[in-house]
């Protein structure tokens, strides 16, 4: 009767446990994504749109934004097929890329760990505070780590990825969960017929390494290779 009852016990809290530390997947989305180099040389803001179902992405960074140092990007990404396309929409040309790694802010990897809940704000007062699970991984193509952290119902807040030259700080915000516009997820007419780019040696191809090398570019220009690296 015992064993029983320990056992009937052990089963629910292992069921219950098991619920709260499955990842979840995000809904279709649109918003604003805002990207942070730690080194703060980065920013980028703009809209995105993506299809969880389909695993589609669309990024286009807003230059004019009133942030320093904005830089203007346009990225699809098909994750399921592991194609990037870069966009020039301006001079209409386009480059399909293949993806090494596909992690990318809005979705958490299926092995990733969970860490712990946490309130910010107030959990105390109603409506000041906002309950989020934290997930942690390691990067799959490069070295490094993530911690996401994610609403109870499954929404993506922030995203930092630690790696071994650069952090970067994902902020998602005002989410409709809906695809506005899904002439945004069709690859454009004038990237048809586009051949697959070789990857060089050594060349990631990710959402996360789109800012890496932009940070690594802008970091060359600001900081000439003859000084001393600020620590
Ligand atoms: C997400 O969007 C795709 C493409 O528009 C659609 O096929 C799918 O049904 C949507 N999923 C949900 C849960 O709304
Ligand atoms: C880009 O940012 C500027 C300045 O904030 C804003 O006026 C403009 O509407 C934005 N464009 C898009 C496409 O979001
Ligand atoms: C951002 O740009 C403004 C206006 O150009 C400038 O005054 C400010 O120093 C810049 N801040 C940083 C951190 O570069
Ligand atoms: C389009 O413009 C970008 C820079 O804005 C340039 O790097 C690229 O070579 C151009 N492509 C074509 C086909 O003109």
């Amino acid at each position: 009767m015992f064993a029983a009852v320990v056992l009937f016990v052990f089963t629910c809290l292992t069921a219950s446990r098991a619920d709260h530390h499955q990842p979840c997947h995000s809904h279709n989305m649109s918003g604003l994504m805002s990207v942070t180099s730690f080194r703060g040389e980065v920013r980028a803001v703009g809209a995105y749109t993506y299809d969880s179902m389909g695993r589609k992405l669309r990024f286009r960074s807003n230059e004019s934004h009133p942030t320093n140092s904005s830089i203007g990007l346009d990225l699809l990404m098909f994750f399921e097929e592991g194609i990037l396309y870069e966009i020039d929409s301006k001079n209409q040309s386009c480059e399909k890329k293949k993806l090494q790694m596909t992690l990318h802010p809005l979705d958490i990897p299926d092995d990733a760990k969970y860490s712990s809940t946490v309130t910010s704000g107030s959990s105390s007062i109603e409506g000041e505070g906002m309950k989020v699970n934290v997930w942690v991984g390691k990067l799959t193509s490069i070295k490094g780590s993530y911690s996401m952290s994610v609403t109870m119902g499954c929404l993506p807040v922030t995203t930092m990825y630690f790696t071994e030259t650069t952090s970067f700080l994902f902020s998602n915000l005002d989410v409709e969960l809906e695809i506005k516009d899904p002439d945004l997820l069709v690859v454009p007419s004038f990237c048809h017929g586009k051949p697959l780019e070789d990857t060089p040696e050594g060349t990631v191809n990710s959402f996360l390494n789109e800012f890496i090398s932009l940070d690594t570019a802008v970091h060359r220009i600001l900081i000439p290779s003859h000084l001393p690296p600020p620590c």
